[in-house]
């Protein structure tokens, strides 16, 4: 069994239409391709919740810092298809740049308050990049609900404000980060770890696991937060990006622990960026 491809806002549209007079639930899953067992868990996790599940796969060039950066990106469709059949995916929606991103597009979508500091404090533009194709894959699919990882938490949250703030009547279902035996979270990055760095490379989540261990058993953040950035440097890691404590709910930043918090961290490890994050609650 294959899983079917198609290519424009068109089919995709008589498609999910059909759906639509059958009353089925629709749900859509937006990726980058290189599909790993993170992007298939939330592939599972859409099937049990919708009849029809689109997975979306566009290499969103409006999202990458650097040219160079988008030229390396790995295309891997045939490997990704591959993947989503035996699951019972309904359709790969892997669309040509023109339906996206038709001549003359004039539009971008700025999420404030979430969307800075973190990733998008080093990543200048990601985080519009990643609304403005998300919002447009959300209205071409017309999907009841769309799934993210939390390993990404700082696009999960850019992601539900957008769809909140433009009224898109889908719901944004988080799903957790899917990790190694050892810790590691799953990334498409990760490959690029040679073997010894890839030995130091589950310090990181083994290190914000503890901080927030810490932190549930009253320790005071700052001191918290610099004994794992000195961890994570003496483990291996080069430059730490960030490492701080964030409300859940808004990514505030909080100097207690007096809500639902997240740590989120994103550090060097040779040429390659890794980023993580871990639930903090007092106990
Ligand atoms: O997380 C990703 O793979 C991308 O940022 C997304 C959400 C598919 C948008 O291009």
């Amino acid at each position: 069994m294959s899983v079917p491809i198609v290519r424009s806002v068109a089919q995709l549209r008589e498609i999910v239409a059909a759906w639509r007079r059958e009353g089925a639930r629709i749900a859509v899953v937006p990726t980058m391709g290189v599909l790993h067992e993170g992007h298939l868990s939330l592939v599972r996790a859409a099937l049990e919740k919708a009849d029809r599940v689109i997975v979306t796969l566009f290499v969103n060039p409006k999202q990458f810092n650097s040219q160079a950066d988008l030229a390396a990106y790995p295309r891997t469709e045939d490997e990704d298809a591959a993947k989503l059949a035996p699951l019972g995916a309904h359709l790969l929606y892997a669309p040509d740049g023109i339906e996206i991103y038709p001549e003359g597009f004039a539009t971008t979508i700025t999420v404030n308050g979430v969307s800075e500091g973190l990733c998008g404090a080093f990543r200048p533009g990601h985080f519009e990049g990643v609304a403005t194709v998300v919002a447009k894959l959300f209205l071409q699919t017309g999907a009841d609900l769309a799934f993210f990882g939390e390993k990404d938490f700082q696009q999960l949250q850019v992601v539900r404000r957008m769809a909140r703030d433009l009224d898109i009547p889908i719901n944004i279902v988080p799903c957790p980060t899917v990790r190694e035996p050892d810790g590691l979270a799953l990334s498409s990055r990760n490959v690029r770890l040679s073997p010894s760095e890839r030995q130091v490379a589950p310090r990181l989540a083994a290190i914000l696991f503890e901080a927030a261990a810490r932190l549930t058993g009253g320790a005071p953040v700052e001191a918290a937060l610099d004994e794992a950035r000195s961890a994570i440097a003496a483990a291996g890691y080069g430059r730490i990006e960030y490492l701080e404590l964030r409300a859940e709910e808004d990514l505030a930043p909080m100097q207690a622990l007096d809500r639902p918090g997240r740590l989120l961290a994103a550090a060097w490890l040779g040429d390659t960026r890794l980023i993580d994050n871990v639930e903090s609650r007092l106990g």
